[in-house]
């Protein structure tokens, strides 16, 4: 007995260093700050791009300890200064994000009390904190208080969540997979249908519908279209529409999608995974109009409320159709999984345990309120009016006027317009003080400019533009001597 006490001893003080002392704790977290502050300080400085096709190659596992200094020092060189730099506001490309720094105080909190958010048993406050998330997000959308949410990693996987309770509320299954339909438009983001095929629709038939010159779903083709599929003897059963394109920053009309989805006994889901924040903005809200209808819809934190990447939010009208794909019991959860205790995100979700990530978005909505999100979101739908006219002033084509913040432009080069957008986004990318990306529309290549990143100010535009006009002018000599 006393040997194994002695080893158990050594053992422990070997593995003490896991339990830092306050001054060490205190040291490292003044350290980690001073890094965070000179990066966030330096940040208007700092290049937004910087293309590297090297693996960065200093993270091996050696075994062997290493300072918090050179832990720094390489988070510095080979993670923050390479890539997309999404903390930017000069990063106008993709979906931009942000990172709020209250929500890393929130995760701070989160990972040093480590709350395991996925069952109200564990830790009844981490998951009466998202369930008032929740519940705040079904009363911006009119969602009824029966509904559900769940938390997730962010959009995709919150999609999928919901895509998977439209399945086992209609039944698709079996035979019946192939005789199913589901619409969407060439605008849909390809999370729905990769999710689609992870939740074994792959097979089901798949309408694109057609959209108008604004990249909107034409709800004509789509009761034309449900019309000749019953015909044909299929069964219709999902439509997914959009509050907020990813290429294109458009908003499917949602009144009239949702009253043919009740008409035709459709599930209506929305992907707001991008735009539905914007619902906060008073000068856009009644391109919502109808979302309430929908039977679930997604909406990213990490897009339009600035929060870090790691969170998007689903809510879904029917609980039990949710139950179906994600409530399971065991009997080493006997003590946790009780009728008689509130549902637990587990039964709402694939994940079991589950990082406290609501912590990230109540904390920052606890310390600001609501109103500087929604002065932000109206700042960014401005602010890709301003871009749009400063574009137009150089000469550039722009994609339609925009429902919300991504639009898109191209320089007519007659034969060589691709060629010629594509040489100006390589300049752009190889100064990389601002990013822009770029997309097919209708097979044309065009750039894309999404304005989303809280840090995207007047001057950030400011510095894209006179980038832009620098790279401009230097794509029209190459061609203009090569041509
Ligand atoms: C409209 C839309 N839906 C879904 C997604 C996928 O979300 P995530 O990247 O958080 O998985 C995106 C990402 O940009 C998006 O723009």
């Amino acid at each position: 007995m006393q040997e194994l006490i002695d080893r158990i001893r050594t053992l422990e003080a070997k593995s003490q260093v896991l339990e830092p002392s306050e001054n060490l704790r205190n040291e490292e977290l003044s350290r980690v700050a001073n890094y965070a502050n000179a990066f966030l300080n330096g940040l208007a400085e700092s290049k937004t791009f910087v293309f590297s096709e090297e693996m960065p190659d200093r993270f091996d596992i050696t075994g062997q300890p290493r300072s918090i200094e050179e832990i720094l020092s390489i988070y510095k060189q080979e993670i923050a200064e390479k890539g997309i730099n999404a903390a930017s506001g000069g990063h106008l490309g993709y979906i931009p994000g942000g990172g709020i720094f209250a929500s890393a105080l929130g995760d701070f909190l989160a990972d040093v009390t480590n709350e395991y958010a996925g069952i109200f048993y564990a830790s009844p406050g981490a998951v009466a904190v998202e369930t008032a998330l929740i519940d705040w997000i079904k009363n911006l959308f009119s969602y009824p208080s029966e509904a559900v949410g769940n938390l997730a990693s962010g959009g995709s996987i919150a999609n999928l969540i919901a895509l998977a309770a439209a399945r086992d509320k209609h039944g698709i299954k079996g035979d019946r997979i192939i005789k199913s339909v589901a619409y969407l438009s060439a605008q849909t983001h390809h999370c729905v249908t990769k999710a689609l095929r992870i939740i074994g629709l792959e097979d089901l038939v798949l309408r694109t519908l057609p959209i108008d010159g604004r990249s909107r779903i034409r709800t004509d083709a789509l009761t034309e279209s449900i019309r000749k599929d019953r015909e044909l003897g299929l069964n219709p059963f999902l439509v997914v529409g959009s509050a907020g394109t990813t290429d294109t920053g458009a908003v499917d009309p949602l009144f009239e999608i949702g009253t043919i989805c009740k008409e035709e006994n459709l599930w209506f889901h929305v992907d707001a995974a991008y735009g539905g924040f914007f619902i906060l903005a008073a000068s856009v809200q009644t391109l919502f109009k109808g979302i309430e209808l929908s039977d679930s819809l997604v909406v990213d934190p990490h897009k339009g409320l600035f929060l870090p990447y790691g969170i998007g939010a689903v809510i879904v009208k029917d609980r039990d159709a949710v139950f179906h794909s994600n409530r399971a019991g065991a009997d080493y959860m006997q003590d946790a999984f009780k009728d008689d205790l509130p549902v637990n995100p587990s039964d709402l979700g694939p994940e079991l345990t589950k990082h406290f990530r609501g912590m990230r978005m109540w904390l920052p909505l606890q310390l600001y309120g609501t109103g500087p999100f929604a002065a932000c979101l109206e700042e960014k739908l401005a602010l890709t009016k301003y871009i749009r006219i400063k574009l137009g002033d150089l000469g550039f084509n722009l994609g339609p006027e925009p429902d919300l913040s991504v639009t898109y432009f191209w320089m007519d080069w007659g034969a060589e317009s691709d060629a010629f957008n594509r040489h100006l986004l390589k300049l752009i990318h190889d100064d990389g003080s601002s990013y822009f990306s770029s997309t097919l529309i209708e097979g044309k290549f065009v750039i894309r400019s999404a304005i989303l990143s809280f840090r995207t100010r007047i001057g950030s535009v400011d510095r894209a533009i006179a980038l832009i006009s620098d790279c401009l002018a230097k794509t029209r000599k190459h061609f203009d001597k090569t041509s």
